[in-house]
């Protein structure tokens, strides 16, 4: 495959032919080097986003919208071998990998059905004297920024509905997992992507990079996944040139358990919540908020399907969670957990690294965390479920929300009027109620807060790619 640049519709090398080392998570081995961007050269990927939109733009929105159902069709029919270079270079289990490659695609087959529904409106002035009429071309060229926790799936959430609204499009995939981005380069070649439209730029230096490439005069927008820290610099630096931005930032999710809780179904939800591809989600639940008659219940249950998880290499047959990303996320989390339990927290399983090469730490539960500790401040970003007993409902719904973030929360019980009646208070963008699960292509994904900005996704998500123009007119 190939590991140069992807600019103007062809592969090079960067400018300084600087490369990225790749390595794999679970034995430390390096994989592979792929080409790493100058700033010039993401110039050169803005110019040819720019060139090639303009001809994009005004092809029919049936025909962009075919081009985007293939793409949709090669990555399921590239779903192994996809999902084998997320295992290699991000290191989540094979089961995981494969579904976040029919996730990923998912975006293309939605918004292709979105681009001909991309709608305007017209009505009569309120004097009579004109139309006012509404419609949504593209913003130009958009400058995307993903990270290494869905090298395939973060991608496309942004991809498919900028390129379905009609804009060009220059990627920085992250230097973890850059293998993946261009190998989905290779496919929308093959599905028929007008050489240019999309330039995959893997880069070293980030921050020069994304200088180079707001300062371009086509550039109008920037989409960003990643950490509310980044974002909060990007978002500085795009209104250099008041860009739009779409964020998808930090999450610090509540995971609330009442007592007439199915506590079998709550422990399942949490698992999913907690664990689903190995606890690196920003949908990871963070705190779980257990009522005092169910706590001793739910801990038990919780810590023994933990305990139970297959941790090891996602290639291996029945591993159920991989490495974590590199040894630094080991240690800031193991950090997190010696401070929770010297402050007086118990550890109902696991509670420390694992004895093995590779980056790993062992699934977690902490029971008594005390609120307000820094383990509930931060967003853990790996297998450990830290566990606050709470009786009041409102005490717990305010230290639910006594956070900056507000990107999702999780309400377990029986009762669906007191489930959603507390969804209600809760300040984020999505709730599961009785589900652990909620990421959808067709639903609106973001967060309140400094969770982010805009959302990604449903029918807005496309809408978020396209600029609204007025014209008055007058017949
Ligand atoms: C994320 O972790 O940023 C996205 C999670 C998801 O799409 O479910």
């Amino acid at each position: 495959m190939q590991t140069q640049l992807f600019i103007g519709g062809e592969w090079r090398d960067g400018e300084a032919g600087a490369r990225i080392a790749v390595t794999d998570p679970a034995t430390g081995d390096h994989i592979a080097d792929v080409a790493s961007a100058t700033p010039a050269d993401a110039t050169a990927a803005c110019q040819a986003a720019h060139v090639a939109q303009i001809v994009w733009a005004a092809t029919a929105p049936r025909e962009r919208a075919e081009v985007l159902r293939r793409v949709w069709e090669l990555m399921m029919e590239h779903q192994d071998e996809l999902a084998e270079l997320i295992v290699r270079e991000q290191g989540k289990p094979m089961s995981d990998a494969r579904g976040e490659i029919s996730y990923a695609a998912e975006f293309f087959r939605w918004n292709s059905e979105e681009v001909a529904r991309i709608r305007g409106t017209i009505a009569t002035a309120p004097s009579g004297a004109n139309r006012i009429i509404v419609h949504h071309p593209p913003v130009g060229v958009v400058v995307i920024v993903t990270p290494w926790n869905f090298p395939a799936a973060m991608i496309t959430r942004k991809l498919a509905p900028a390129l379905g609204a009609g804009n060009g499009v220059v990627i920085k995939p992250p230097t973890e997992t850059p293998l993946t981005a261009l190998r989905i380069g290779e496919l929308l070649a093959e599905a028929g992507v007008p050489g240019g439209l999309v330039n995959i730029t893997p880069t070293n230096d980030a921050s020069a990079w994304f200088d180079a490439a707001v300062d371009h005069r086509a550039t109008r927008m920037v989409s960003f996944t990643g950490s509310t820290a980044v974002g909060q610099k990007l978002l500085k630096r795009s209104a250099d040139r008041v860009l739009k931005t779409v964020m998808e930032l930090g999450g610090n999710a509540p995971f609330i358990v009442f007592a007439d809780a199915d506590i079998d179904e709550a422990v399942e939800g949490a698992m999913v919540a907690k664990m689903r591809h190995s606890a690196e989600t920003c949908t990871a639940a963070n705190r779980f908020f257990v009522h005092a008659d169910v706590v001793a219940e739910f801990t038990a249950k919780l810590a023994a399907a933990m305990g139970d998880v297959v941790v090891g290499d996602g290639h291996d047959d029945g591993v159920q969670c991989g490495p974590l990303i590199h040894d630094e996320a080991v240690d800031k989390i193991a950090g997190l957990v010696d401070e929770a339990v010297a402050a007086g927290a118990t550890v109902a399983v696991g509670g420390g690294r694992l004895d093995r090469p590779g980056s790993f730490y062992a699934p977690t539960v902490l029971a008594n965390v005390a609120p307000g500790s820094p383990i509930t401040r931060e967003e853990i970003f790996g297998p450990v479920a830290p566990i606050i007993t709470f009786t009041d409902t409102d005490e717990m719904i305010e230290m639910a929300n006594d956070t900056e973030m507000g990107l999702i929360g999780y309400v377990f019980t029986r009762d669906l009027a007191r489930g959603l009646a507390v969804s209600e208070r809760i300040q984020a963008g999505m709730i599961g109620v009785n589900r652990g699960a909620v990421s959808d292509p067709a639903a609106p994904f973001g967060g309140m807060k400094q969770s982010g900005l805009g959302r990604e996704g449903s029918t807005e998500g496309i809408y978020e790619f396209c600029e609204t123009q007025y014209i008055a007119t007058e017949y």
